[in-house]
């Protein structure tokens, strides 16, 4: 994955380019890069690591010109280092891609044939490579676009400059989101349309196949056929604001704090005032026609939809299938009538929800999604998009979507219930009254940071750790122990509480932590057994549990944390709490880079 810029501009395009990269350094961190076009001819500068390395860069050697591209690089074919870094450039053109081209060795030989050889260990530079070719072969820079991009297969969005073309721009997009932003006198292509709020919200959004060509006055798209086309223009609404940590430290100790008051926006956004029904929008669901539920996400969203399949089945007594994203479409699931399909996703982007939901297109009856990003592909290609209202979530690791996911889903559960007839009225009420005290709740759990900081130092020193829990804590077990790995390295695992016994029990030993998720629900003394039968093997556990849950079972753990009392049906959204601030605070312990980890890029745009 990776973000792409490009910029016809009539001001200085190199910080341009950097304050779009830097809306863009979500998709990925591991290098930065930009080219431009200055009297003429064309110039690039690229650095590895944060974009604050490029801007260094820049200080010491600045870049002139009024048009460039520009790239921030979360590594797919070849290391992260400053030869393997975009823009990609042969004599003439440098590129831009985001995405994966698949047939890049069959290029190769092409190229090889052609006494063409690469430098790089990336698929992109051949596209740089066949640009020049076509160009060498008496092409203008338009036809050699074309021509190139006709030979790609795989996943793009490309964005071409041509040395001695001020004013041209050529972009593409198959498989990977590509915006065209339209000024006065200007115009811009970004990865999405929030890279480019600053410089304008008229946007178009090209569609799978098309290209464009682009100067400052006009913009030429074509579709896959090459015939003309044209894309609706939309005025978008987004903050051009850089997002600040309002006084944190990182932007995820902020996104956990946020949390009671973004999930108070969401509860008022999909709860009537008087608490008595659930406001969907006019051309809602209508969960008296759909018999079963297929729901598909990636990572902390998947969590959320496995939460949301206990909630569906066990309130609204409708069958769901949850999978993940990745594997969801290769083991061709048979779709049968009445199969409504759900994708939830932060960032609307990811490329194996967004290819999950092209699979259910025409199999499933509707296409229901939960986005936090309103404008982004996954909404666009729902027939019904759900937001989130989370606000930007700039942590890699997801915390104040996962709530505000999981808040969105229960309440759809309990539309689901009443449109069911498995609640009554007064039963919806009750439910949803309980959900408008969440934010209250969740802002009393936060109190418990201390105590997660003081275990923190304890869990830093941990090679290994296990998440325990069951039902709908299951799932819980699941999130703490990847928000621990993302973000300390520390690794984590969870298992269903009942599971351990059955093989996992044999990792148990006085250097293991154990995470136990407890809530005093109905399946509360069987956690206990399960608990029992590691501490009785020497496991060292921590039990998140509330007073009464500490009361009964709290003897002989290492240590306890208590969390407010919640009705059982709410419990796994509280629970977030404590799997957050112990991964924040072991993070903070190991020194580890909170907000952008390793490895890690914010949306997934690749398979
Ligand atoms: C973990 C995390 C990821 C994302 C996953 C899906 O903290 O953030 O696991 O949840 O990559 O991303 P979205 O929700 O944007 O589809």
């Amino acid at each position: 994955m990776c973000g792409i810029v490009g910029v016809l501009s009539n001001n200085q395009a190199a910080p341009i380019l950097v304050d779009s990269l830097k809306r863009l350094e979500y998709r990925g961190y591991d290098s930065a890069g930009i080219a431009t076009i200055h009297e003429d001819r064309l110039e690039r500068r690229r650095a590895l690591g944060k974009l604050v390395n490029l801007s260094d860069l820049l200080v010491h050697e600045p870049l002139a010109g009024k048009s460039g591209i520009g790239h921030t690089r979360w590594a797919t074919h070849g290391a992260p280092t400053v030869g393997n870094a975009h823009p990609h450039r042969a004599a003439g053109v440098a590129v831009v891609h985001n995405g994966i081209i698949e047939n890049f060795r069959e290029l190769r030989a092409f190229l090889a044939e052609n006494n063409i050889t690469y430098s790089t260990d990336t698929d992109t530079e051949t596209v740089a490579l066949l640009a020049q070719y076509h160009l060498d072969a008496g092409l203008a820079p338009r036809e050699a676009a074309e021509k190139t991009i006709a030979m790609l297969e795989g996943a793009y969005a490309l964005c071409f400059l041509f040395d001695g073309e001020d004013d041209l721009l050529i972009a593409a997009r198959k498989g990977s989101p590509l915006a065209i932003g339209h000024g006065d006198g200007e115009n811009f292509v970004g990865s999405d349309a929030i890279a480019l709020a600053p410089m304008t919200d008229r946007i178009t959004y090209l569609d799978e196949g098309d290209w464009a060509i682009i100067t400052r006055t006009s913009v030429e798209i074509r579709d896959e056929t090459g015939q003309q086309t044209n894309r609706e223009m939309k005025v978008i609404e987004i903050s051009n604001a850089s997002v600040d940590k309002a006084g944190h430290k990182h932007f995820m100790s902020k996104e956990i704090a946020e949390q009671p008051t973004v999930l108070q926006g969401a509860l008022s956004h999909y709860i009537s005032p008087n608490a008595d029904a659930v406001t969907l929008p006019e051309s809602g669901i209508d969960f008296a026609k759909i018999e079963r539920m297929t729901m598909v996400a990636c990572g902390t969203a998947y969590y959320a939809c496995m939460v949301a399949k206990y909630w569906f089945e066990q309130v609204a007594r409708m069958p769901v299938e949850i999978d993940v994203a990745s594997e969801f479409r290769y083991r061709e699931p048979p779709v049968t009538a009445g199969t409504a399909a759900l994708f939830v996703s932060q960032s609307g982007e990811t490329a194996d929800t967004l290819a999950a939901l092209r699979y259910m297109k025409g199999k499933a009856d509707t296409i229901l999604s939960i986005v936090n990003v309103e404008t982004s592909t996954i909404a666009r290609e729902s027939d019904l998009a759900l937001p989130i209202l989370a606000g930007a979530e700039i942590g890699v690791a997801s915390t104040k979507a996962f709530t505000c996911q999981l808040t969105t889903l229960a309440i759809l559960a309990i539309e689901a219930a009443r449109a069911r007839d498995h609640l009554t009225d007064a039963e919806v009420s009750e439910n949803l009254s309980r959900l408008r005290a969440l934010p209250g709740v969740i802002n009393l759990a936060l109190g418990i940071e201390d105590k997660c900081k003081t275990i923190a130092r304890q869990l830093a020193e941990a090679r290994d750790i296990l998440f325990l829990g069951r039902g709908a804590m299951y799932p819980l077990a699941h999130e703490g122990a990847l928000k621990l790995k993302e973000i300390s390295y520390i690794h984590a695992e969870a298992y269903a509480s009942g599971e351990l016994k059955h093989g996992p029990i044999a990792l148990v030993d006085e250097n293991v932590p154990i995470i136990v998720m407890a809530p005093r629900d109905s399946l509360f003394e069987k956690t206990v057994s399960n608990m029992q039968e590691v501490m009785a093997r020497g496991g060292k556990v921590l039990l998140i549990t509330d007073k009464q849950g500490a009361a009964e079972a709290g003897d002989g753990v290492w240590d306890t944390i208590i969390m407010p009392e919640i009705d059982a049906f709410l419990a796994p959204i509280l629970y977030a709490v404590p799997a957050q601030l112990l991964a924040y605070h072991t993070a903070i312990a190991k020194g580890t880079d909170v907000d952008q980890p390793r490895n890690l890029a914010k949306s997934v745009t690749v398979e």
